[in-house]
């Protein structure tokens, strides 16, 4: 999604500004742009593709100034062309760079152009700078007029302006979509995230919805919705910083990936002990476990995958009844909440606009609480969650999530074990349960020596056009999961299917030219899945199995077979999502597709 970097300082800003860009590029985009504001007036850059393009120019072309703007796009309204990209000008008079979408863009559009704006781009921010030019007409404070014209808008914003002829400060915004500000010595900034800006500070604060910030040099004056003075706190960094190093690796996925099972280890610590599920990790109000009764849990994308697991754990250990929904479908429709439901919402980035939305409207619905489910702890979704668990994965980069996966699944885990001893769970089987957690990041790790293998795998899979992912129970999320990876980076089209569900309509895709990938762990539905593998091999097609040896399954003609440790059940869905990760990395590095950035995906999704 759309990135946002702002700087003021007593130093050139275009590096700063760069830099920014560069760290923000794993959010997707598809083009870039910066504005900076000198004596002379402001400049700009914009370019389509990536943030070297803008680079390029830059070397060509220099612009210097202490103030600046800058923007990595990803296209909503209007092509990804460079008269689309942002900064969006008024006149020479104003830049500005938005996040986010303007719901009520077309007649905001045509009262503008009734009052003779002239329109060069088709994106909806346009309105927006000009509005502003429009309310300077009568206020001429930047800072107040920017107040009055965002009042007028419908949607979600991030905002940087910055205005020809002011020198001493720049002005941005939120509401709905992520702005954070940098505080520095005789500098401060404002970015999309963190990440942006952790090569010149470490101090942050956090934007309510609403907030219009002033930044000077040495000031940041922050204006709450009504316009009034706000101090808000600073908080300090304290994420790994080699999260933006790719380290040995060529991509971030893969690093990612090998972070298994430390973060794991991470999410894990300090939530159990040698027998037990801490409850304190819920803080200090968990005394919703005792009281709750149903569970909503929603989310978007592999986040919603992980909660498709959840389904299985809760209503399995807890006895208690589960649903789960995307939130793009939750907020739009009527929802019955029965008494004492927990609602519970799993997202890596915490800034999601659907999932927030969801999270908004159940807050009205009269459900028992909120829990959030995040690995961002300065998000929005955890911030106005009522309850938080914190993932400790670090920062992710790579777009198509891995370990932030993992850990929600960790996180998850403990959640259901959690609910399920104040619904009968015995102590004998919590213990049996949590020992098996913590033999969880040696599983994974194991699951990682099967790498090289797979990257074989992965040569003979990569000139295949379709893929059929199967499982059953708690694999059939799985299957989903690994079905979306490829799709995501590799671009091979995917589906999954419950096993079970084969003879009813995907059977018919069979032949030798569609692989099968069949999750088969040794549980108690290893019988039926054999059966349903049975049903390809009769008809052709080739069979990609990732089992354990106990099921007795192992590489024969029309058979790959991939090794996946032998586990406790309860922890079969993370340790068989290991090998899936790895297959789409491998393919995706055969087809030579951009791996940690791929085509038409954000990392962040913070527009509807
Ligand atoms: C985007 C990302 C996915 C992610 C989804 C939900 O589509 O590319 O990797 O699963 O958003 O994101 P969240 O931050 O809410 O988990």
């Amino acid at each position: 999604m759309c990135g946002i970097v702002g700087v003021i300082a007593c130093r050139n800003v275009s590096k700063i500004l760069i830099e920014g860009l560069s760290r923000l590029e794993y959010r997707g985009y598809d083009s870039s742009g910066i504005a900076i504001n000198n004596e002379d007036g402001v400049y700009s850059h914009r370019a389509v593709g990536k943030v070297q393009a803008l680079k390029d120019k830059f070397e060509a072309y220099p612009l210097d100034g202490k103030i600046g703007i800058a923007h990595t796009r990803w296209a909503t309204h209007g092509k990804p062309t460079e008269a689309n990209a942002h900064p969006h000008f008024s006149g020479d008079d104003l830049a500005l760079v938005h996040n986010g979408i303007i719901e009520n863009h077309e007649p905001l559009r045509r009262e503008l152009k009734a009052k003779g704006y002239e329109f060069k781009s088709e994106t909806d921010t346009e309105v927006i700078v000009h509005l502003i030019h429009d309310a300077m007409k009568s206020q001429p404070d930047l800072l107040k007029a920017v107040q009055a014209s965002l009042a007028k808008l419908e949607g979600a914003f991030a905002i940087g302006v910055v205005q020809k002829d002011d020198n001493e400060r720049f002005i941005a915004a939120r509401k709905g979509s992520p702005l954070v500000v940098g505080v520095g010595i005789e500098e401060n900034f404002v970015a999309s995230d963190q990440l942006a800006l952790l090569h010149v500070t470490d101090q942050f604060i956090f934007l309510e919805e609403g907030d219009v910030v002033e930044l000077s040099r040495d000031q940041v004056t922050i204006y709450d919705a009504k316009g009034e003075p706000q101090e808000r706190p600073i908080s300090v960094f304290n994420h790994n910083i080699d999260a933006t190093d790719k380290g040995e690796y060529r991509h971030y996925m893969m690093k990612e990936i090998y972070e298994q099972p430390k973060v794991i280890a991470a999410c894990l610590d300090g939530r159990i002990s040698e027998t037990k599920v801490l409850t304190s990790c819920f803080g200090a109000d968990s005394g919703f476990l005792k009281e709750v009764e149903n569970i909503h849990i929603v989310a978007c994308g592999t986040s919603y995958h992980a909660g498709m697991v959840a389904k299985y754990w809760i209503e399995d250990l807890a006895g208690l009844p589960c649903t789960v929904e995307v939130a793009s479908e939750y907020r739009y429709r009527k929802v019955a909440v029965p008494k004492n439901t927990l609602f519970l919402t799993l997202s890596q980035s915490g800034e999601t606009a659907d999932t927030l939305a969801a999270l908004r409207m159940a807050k009205e619905l009269g459900y028992l609480t909120t829990l959030a489910i995040c690995n961002v702890p300065s998000s929005t979704l955890v911030r106005e969650s009522a309850l938080t668990l914190l993932t400790n994965a670090g920062a992710e980069i790579g777009v198509a999530s891995t370990k932030a996966f993992t850990t929600q699944l960790t996180a998850l885990l403990i959640t259901s074990i959690a609910i399920a001893v104040e619904n009968g769970l015995s102590a004998e089987k919590e213990k049996e349960l949590v020992q098996a957690m913590r033999s969880l990041p040696a599983y994974v790790d194991l699951a990682l020596k099967e790498d090289a293998h797979i990257k074989n795998v992965a040569d003979r899979f990569a000139n295949k056009h379709n893929a059929l992912f199967l499982g059953r129970g708690t694999m059939f999320p799985i299957a989903l999961e690994g079905s979306l990876k490829l799709k995501e980076i590799s671009y091979i089209h995917a589906e999954a299917y419950p096993a079970g569900e084969l003879k009813h309509g995907p059977l018919a895709l069979v032949d030798e030219n569609m692989p099968i990938i069949a999750l088969v762990p040794h549980n108690d539905m290893l019988d039926k899945l054999k059966s349903n593998l049975q049903e390809v091999a009769a008809r052709g097609g080739e069979l990609y199995v990732f089992a354990d040896k106990d099921t007795d399954l192992h590489s024969e003609e029309n058979i790959i077979f991939t090794e996946v440790p032998k586990v406790d059940s309860i922890l079969e869905p993370i340790v068989h999502t290991i090998p899936l990760q790895l297959l789409s990395y491998h393919v995706a590095v055969v087809k030579g597709t951009d791996v940690d950035q791929p085509r038409n995906l954000a990392k962040s999704v913070t527009v509807e």
